[in-house]
């Protein structure tokens, strides 16, 4: 165990995992209850394509857990479903009374270029990552509200932020999550409680293929670990943002808008007259809300 002075420390706080049982969930698990929190491992157990389920992926590491002397509870339920969210909430409070974090991180990929995705194929990916973090954060959120304290870290990825050839669900899920964030986020605010976004990449049984070996090995898993451990803690400042971990990187990702092109009578040919001016990225600004953009139009208004 960790010493519990440590500055990023879980002594007496509750923390929820979701898809906990391999890859990156389960290094948060063991680096989290290694810092003192009970937690909550949640896995379905099934493989990367959803299918399957099976209790021993939550099992093995709540057993590890307890092995390096911290606290932990097994859950087996989806993520996809409101019962499945309502029991996963239930477990920690059956175990130990409250819920401090979450960590929404069960994922799963059909992967298929547009025309050959079906409808099964974007649906289920969107039920676990999205709907999944809507299922989970909900149950958490009233508790965390009753609180006046709550962290949740949601796992969204590259793919959502910036697009991925044949990730059309995957992708759309992500960038669902994002926008799930940061009104979470507002409505989080006067509870004290921090809401944030973390795009990883890293090698897991979901990736290995893709990084190949060589590659892979520059993106460990532990890696990305410091960042969910800090944005879950009594200690993270920022909520409401977006970053991107992987390979030793840490870095904000920011949704931003720029100066622009003005012209309250424009036309389609005023449009592509200055569409490059329209385009161009300079001199970014980061709204936090709808009134901040708000706020950027009208002063382009009073600067015309
Ligand atoms: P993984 O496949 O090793 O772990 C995902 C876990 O989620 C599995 O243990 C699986 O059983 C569990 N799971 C799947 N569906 C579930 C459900 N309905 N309910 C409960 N548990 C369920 O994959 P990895 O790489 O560790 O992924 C973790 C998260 O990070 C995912 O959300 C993934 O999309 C995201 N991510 C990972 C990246 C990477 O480079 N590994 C890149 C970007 C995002």
């Amino acid at each position: 165990m960790m010493n519990k002075l440590s500055k990023v420390n879980f002594e007496n706080k509750v923390v929820i995992i979701t898809g906990a049982g391999n890859g990156l969930g389960k290094a948060y698990a063991l680096d989290l209850a290694n810092r003192g929190a009970k937690v909550v491992v949640n896995d379905l157990g099934g493989s990367v394509d959803g299918s399957g389920s099976a209790n021993t992926p939550a099992d093995d590491v709540v057993e590890e857990i307890k092995k390096n002397g911290g606290e932990a509870e097994a859950n087996y339920s989806s993520v996809s479903t409101k019962e499945g969210g309502d029991a996963i909430i239930s477990t920690a409070m059956d175990a130990y009374g409250t819920v401090d974090a979450v960590v929404n991180n069960a994922g799963i990929l059909k992967d298929k270029s547009f025309v050959k995705m079906t409808e099964d194929d974007f649906s289920a990916v969107i039920d676990v990552h999205l709907k999944g973090a809507f299922y989970v954060s909900q149950p958490a959120f009233k508790i965390m509200k009753e609180n006046s304290y709550g962290r949740i870290v949601n796992i969204a990825s590259p793919s959502g932020l910036f697009g991925n050839f044949g990730q059309a669900n995957y992708g759309a899920a992500k960038m669902g999550i994002v926008g799930l964030t940061n009104v979470l986020a507002i409505e989080g605010a006067k509870y004290n409680i921090k809401v944030n976004v973390i795009a990883p990449n890293a090698t897991t049984r979901m990736t290995e293929a893709i990084f190949g070996e060589e590659m892979g090995k520059m993106f460990k898993v532990e890696q990305v670990v410091p960042m969910v451990a800090y944005l879950a803690s009594e200690v993270c400042e920022p909520t409401h943002e977006i970053f991107s971990v992987g390979a030793g990187r840490f870095a904000r990702v920011g949704i931003s808008t720029h100066i622009g092109y003005f012209n309250p009578d424009a036309t389609a040919e005023d449009i592509d007259s200055n569409i490059e001016k329209i385009r161009l990225i300079e001199n970014g600004t980061f709204p936090m809300n709808n009134e901040d953009e708000f706020a950027i139009i009208q002063q382009a208004i009073q600067r015309n």
